[in-house]
């Protein structure tokens, strides 16, 4: 490899740019990105940039576009909202933004057709507000650490075991966390031996949850009650993932459960749960019309009405869920509570919806932490964790 580095000529070098307000830190609010789930990031960044106190923090808000391309964006919070039924998008604007490349520079770049790259100076965090692959599973949160860049929430490790709901049964399973019955379809099994995987899924018995493994939203998810319907259901979910989760029906009551990183060495708080009610019949679960288009259909209890010792079961399997994947800052932790009061956890969401609405700051706002104290402490837990190992 050629060692020089070519020099940049004072002609060409960007200026540095001086921080808008000198010792405010500088939070870089990220949104959009390659999953089906684009949209829904987009409306959690309207509520982001909406709560961030501008008095003590500058904003550069940057969108993913569908393609993967890193693009300024508006800061405007009714820009990326979900209205009558449409979907937000972010679209090319041409001015493409580059994280540094190296350890020893700081300064975010921004390129436009026909004009010299300027800089933005330092970005002091990143606030990744991705769902899905791409953005929710790792691979961003190793680009920002090749960056050397601090940002919220889960890290590589954390956002991967997340995302794969098939690693993460085995990660909660190996620390004695409860999660109920499954079987998992790797990629070419089912072509290689497709009589094996249907005596696995028939064992399961009915109903059942088909699933991709790496997804969310409900994405490609479907309930199958007779097993006529499932290579639609196995087509359905491999659109989405090669890699297949066949679970066993729960029956219980869905509980959330919010959790957020310990400050100073202390351990990851838990909030008081909230509970999700299906009330319209037409979706057979919490599908998603039902997360994000009907909302009428639907309840978000918060509190759940539970028995004390079941709210403290809850949290409790919630932080310890949160521990076993590594996981920092920020997650949501999903569990069923059978008839006989039983926890079984059913996912770790490590970037949960964030709307206002969403049941991550509502159950905060029930626990005593108001949406724009929450947005604060993530950013708070970021700028105080260290780049790197830790
Ligand atoms: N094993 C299960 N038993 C009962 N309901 C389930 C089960 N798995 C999923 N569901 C239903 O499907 C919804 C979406 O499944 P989930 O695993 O949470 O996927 P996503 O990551 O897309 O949110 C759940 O909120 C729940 O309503
Ligand atoms: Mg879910």
């Amino acid at each position: 490899m050629n060692a020089t580095a070519p020099a940049p000529s004072d002609a060409t070098a960007p200026a540095a740019a001086t921080p808008a307000h000198p010792g405010r830190p500088r939070v870089m609010v990220l949104f959009g990105g390659r999953s089906g789930e684009h949209a829904i990031s987009c409306a959690t960044a309207g509520g982001v940039l909406r709560a961030l106190d501008r008095d003590r923090y500058d904003v550069v808000a940057v969108g993913i576009t569908p393609t993967g391309r890193w693009v300024l964006a508006e800061d405007d919070p009714d820009r990326w909202a979900i209205r009558d039924g449409r979907l937000p998008q972010v679209e090319d604007t041409a001015a493409h933004v580059l994280l540094p490349q190296a350890t020893d520079d700081r300064d975010v770049q921004v390129l436009e057709p026909g004009t010299l790259p300027r800089t933005l100076g330092a970005v002091d965090v990143v606030f990744p507000l991705l769902h899905g692959p791409f953005g929710e599973d790792g691979t961003l949160q190793g680009m920002l650490e090749l960056a050397d860049v601090r940002y919220v929430g889960a890290g590589v490790l954390a956002s991967a075991v997340g995302m794969d709901k098939h690693m993460m049964k085995l990660v909660l399973a190996g620390h004695g966390l409860p999660v109920g019955p499954f079987t998992v379809i790797l990629p070419g099994e089912l072509e290689r031996d497709p009589d094996e995987v249907a005596r696995r899924v028939e064992k399961l018995g009915l109903p059942l949850f088909v699933k991709p493994a790496r997804a969310g939203s409900s994405l490609g998810i479907t309930r199958v009650d007779d097993l006529a319907d499932l290579p639609a259901a196995l087509d359905a979910a491999r659109a989405h993932d090669p890699k297949v989760v066949v679970e066993a029906a729960v029956v219980g009551r869905e509980i959330e459960c919010g959790v957020l990183g310990g400050r100073d060495g202390q351990r990851a708080r838990a909030s008081l749960p909230g509970e999700i009610v299906v009330t319209d019949p037409r979706h057979t679960f919490y599908d998603f019309e039902a997360k994000y288009l009907d909302e009428a259909g639907v309840t978000l209890a918060c509190p759940a009405d539970l028995p004390a010792d079941v709210v403290a079961q809850v949290r409790d399997v919630a932080v310890r869920t949160f521990e076993a994947i590594g996981c920092e800052g920020i997650a949501r932790v999903d569990v069923f509570v059978t008839p006989d009061g039983e926890v079984v956890v059913n996912e770790i969401n490590t970037m949960p919806g964030f709307t206002p609405y969403s049941m991550y700051p509502r159950m905060w706002e029930a626990t005593g932490l108001p949406y724009p104290q929450l947005v604060d402490e993530l950013v708070q837990l970021a700028l105080a964790r260290p780049t790197g190992l830790r």
